[in-house]
């Protein structure tokens, strides 16, 4: 059975996501950023292990596994999945150039099979994007071995609506209007190329789904995860899963304050989880 969103692989495939500029600046780019200075919680996770086998499912372009690979290779061995061949060819190249031993792979989350077990698995603003998440959260679980980590990103579905909203009532005026109502909210983003492959992902997209995370640590611990952390309290200890369930409903109001002080906030939310 497969559940990925044909209308998806084709939007990607017209113009895949966080592709800008040539290969050139995306080496630059890769050298420049250690995944784990914008994750920390990543590192905190390579710091357990002297080998660690990763895999990223819908890795796009590949900046977060070439990156990995070029800042970490010494002990991480990193494998991409995304059902676009078109950015499996560039994450590639990028490889290539890079000289890096990471790997991709051009296949559908629901139907990748693979003999190797995993340490990591991630899975960035991906799994919203399938007609079935939690089935989707299920497939990509079966990869990870005993003890294994998971660091999955999704929309939120508090934290999402406000964005959604704002971009709603704009819904009678043209791509151009919306796209430079997006570029106000970025204040730190100049790359034209890179700020509308962003506002095409977030705002034009054919389809995404938004979740709690009530609802995916439920689907985790029947997968037997148990939750570690997540972003909704900047990772720190989980004390008791009921007080999240609750606190998160505040991401409503958070969100909508952003916008409404014209701030990027697309209500996104991570959740890292063990399996047993
Ligand atoms: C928003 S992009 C995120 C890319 C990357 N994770 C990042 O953070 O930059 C979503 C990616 O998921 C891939 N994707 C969506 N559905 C998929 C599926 N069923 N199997 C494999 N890849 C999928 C798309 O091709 C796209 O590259």
């Amino acid at each position: 059975m497969t559940f990925k969103n044909e209308k998806v692989l084709e939007f990607y495939e017209q113009l895949p996501f966080n592709i800008y500029g040539d290969l050139k600046s995306a080496e630059e780019q890769i050298k420049k950023f250690d995944p784990i200075k914008i994750y920390p919680e990543l590192g905190k996770i390579f710091s357990e292990y002297e080998k660690i086998k990763i895999i990223d499912f819908g890795c796009g372009g590949g900046w977060l596994v070439n990156s990995i690979s070029y800042h970490h290779g010494d002990k991480a061995e990193v494998t991409g999945v995304d059902f676009n061949p078109v950015v499996i060819k560039y994450a590639n190249e990028l490889k290539d150039k890079l000289k890096l031993n990471a790997k991709f792979i051009s296949s559908d989350l629901f139907t990748f099979k693979s003999e190797i077990k995993y340490d990591l698995i991630i899975s960035l603003g991906v799994l919203h994007h399938t007609n079935n998440c939690h089935e989707a959260i299920k497939s990509i679980c079966r990869e990870g071995k005993k003890n294994s980590f998971m660091f999955l990103g999704l929309y939120h579905k508090y934290g999402r609506k406000p964005f959604l909203e704002y971009f709603k009532e704009m819904n009678n005026k043209s791509e151009g209007y919306k796209f430079e109502k997006y570029k106000k909210l970025h204040k730190n983003i100049k790359d034209e190329k890179k700020l509308y492959s962003w506002f095409r992902d977030q705002v034009l997209h054919p389809h995404e789904t938004q979740h709690t995370f009530e609802e995916i640590s439920q689907v985790l611990i029947e997968e037997k995860y148990n939750i570690q952390s997540c972003s909704l309290n900047k990772f720190k200890k989980i004390e008791n899963l009921e007080e999240i369930f609750l606190k998160e409903k505040e991401q409503y109001q958070y969100s909508l304050n952003k916008i409404k002080n014209c701030e990027y906030f697309p209500g996104f939310f991570i959740t890292i989880a063990k399996k047993e």
